[in-house]
């Protein structure tokens, strides 16, 4: 039954060209995360975090290692193919929204269907179901200037989760926002992946986004250092993650 939908082999990343000042930011990574799970990836500035979630999603390559997302080797894939195998697979949360100010909120929703020529009718049933999820059915004749923070940020959830990906990737996405709506979102997240056993990678630096993921995996100077996996509550782990993340403060040079 346990599917990996997310599988990492040795995975290495080297930025710039050789005998030039080379920038090792992954020396070897190895993991997986199976479908229907919630796992965070945390790590200080500078460990990889952003450029483990660039190459699994596609949009850098790895120097070296395999990965395979919901059964693809996306390592041994074109650009061309790559770009259509985003497009259905995966879903992105961005710290910055991005959502499109002269669309309403319903058109940015169902942007990734009228992409690829879904009819109307379907949309409406897709893009309806989803904003009921995230708690959105009520603003999605508004345009994005007209909603708050949070509810841009749902509305972000909504557009990356419509198409049905595989996995839901999130860089930051609780960065710009207050806390009462960072915990709606959270809620929401929380809810997709228990309810509709939706994957979600999360790579966060914020140890309160970060407890509410089923699992962490730490990383450090581009190497897995660390592997959590949340127990009794949300607010033990919330502890718990903030043990580790003073050990590494404490240990690193
Ligand atoms: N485009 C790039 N060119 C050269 N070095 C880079 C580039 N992007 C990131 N790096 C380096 O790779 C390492 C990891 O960076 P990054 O993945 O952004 O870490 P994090 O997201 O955890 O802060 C850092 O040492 C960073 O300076
Ligand atoms: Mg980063």
């Amino acid at each position: 039954m346990n599917k990996p939908v997310v599988n990492v082999k040795n995975v290495k990343k080297v930025y710039g060209k050789k005998g030039e000042n080379q920038s090792h930011a992954l020396k070897g990574l190895t993991f997986s995360i199976q479908e229907g799970e919630f796992v965070g990836i945390m790590g200080p500035s500078g460990s990889g975090k952003t450029t483990l979630l660039n190459v699994i999603s596609t949009l850098d390559k790895a120097t070296d290692g395999m990965i395979e997302i919901a059964g693809t080797e996306i390592s041994k894939m074109k650009q061309n193919e790559l770009s259509d195998f985003r497009a259905q697979k995966l879903g992105f949360i961005f710290q910055d929204f991005n959502l499109l100010e002269n669309l309403s909120i319903y058109e940015n929703i169902a942007l990734p269907l009228s992409l690829r020529g879904t009819s109307s009718r379907k949309i409406s049933q897709k893009v309806e179901k989803v904003a009921d999820m995230l708690g959105i059915s009520a603003i999605l004749q508004k345009y994005p200037s007209e909603v708050s923070g949070g509810q841009k940020q749902r509305s972000a959830a909504a557009r990356a989760l419509v198409h049905e990906p595989a996995i839901i990737l999130g860089d930051e996405p609780t960065g710009a926002l207050d806390s009462k709506n960072a915990t709606s979102l959270l809620e929401a997240m929380k809810n997709l992946n228990e309810k509709q056993d939706i994957s979600i990678m999360l790579v966060t630096h914020d140890p309160y986004s970060a407890s509410y993921c089923q699992r962490i995996l730490f990383i450090q100077d581009g190497k897995l250092y660390k592997e959590i996996h949340r127990g009794s509550t949300r607010e033990a782990f919330y502890k718990e993650i903030l043990d580790v993340l003073a050990y590494i403060d404490i240990h690193k040079e």
